[in-house]
């Protein structure tokens, strides 16, 4: 299996994505396969550039045993060059992603090979397996329940995921 180059998108990039990022390398760090993949997170927004992850999502995610390492970053164009998937978590994120998609695309800058490919765009859920969603939740305005939903839901989502990309 070749490397595998997963970033996984929000609004703000300090709840959902982050949380996303360290549920799967949870997963590939228990399974031993932290090798064959980079993994990343960002926003569509930048207003939390360069802060941890929220306080609420980091200590949801530690009582799982799940520590979240990243730093928040908006996406740029060149993600979608930079990276094979992007796992969206909601529609809006979807649909900004694919903006920048067609941004992209307009600006048509070929890889140092030469080539011209783009990440794979999809939401999240598409890989949960015990929940029917379409959207996980922002839970930046709710309680606590709503930040273990969000876990609940990566855990489920980044199962189907791990499973779906080894079979590849
Ligand atoms: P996230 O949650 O998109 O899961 O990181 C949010 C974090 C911050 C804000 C909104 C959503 N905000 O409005 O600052």
């Amino acid at each position: 299996m070749a490397e595998q180059r997963l970033l996984f998108v929000c609004l703000g990039n300090i709840c959902r994505s982050p949380a996303a990022e360290g549920v799967f390398l949870h997963l590939v760090q228990r399974e031993g396969l932290a090798d064959r993949f980079l993994v990343d997170s960002a926003g569509t927004g930048g207003w939390h550039a360069g802060n941890p992850p929220d306080r609420r999502m980091r200590a949801a995610a530690s009582r799982r045993g799940i520590h979240l390492p990243s730093r928040a970053r908006q996406i740029a164009p060149a993600d979608l060059q930079g990276f094979d998937r992007i796992l969206t978590m909601d529609d809006d994120n979807l649909q900004a992603v694919r903006d920048l998609a067609r941004q992209a695309e307009a600006a048509e800058v070929a890889g140092p090979d030469g080539a011209w490919r783009l990440a794979t765009i999809e939401p999240i859920t598409s890989h949960c397996r015990r929940f029917q969603v379409r959207e996980v939740p922002d839970p930046y305005y709710g309680g606590e329940a709503g930040f273990e939903h969000v876990l609940d839901l990566l855990e489920d989502a980044c199962q189907g995921l791990l499973d779906s990309l080894r079979s590849t």
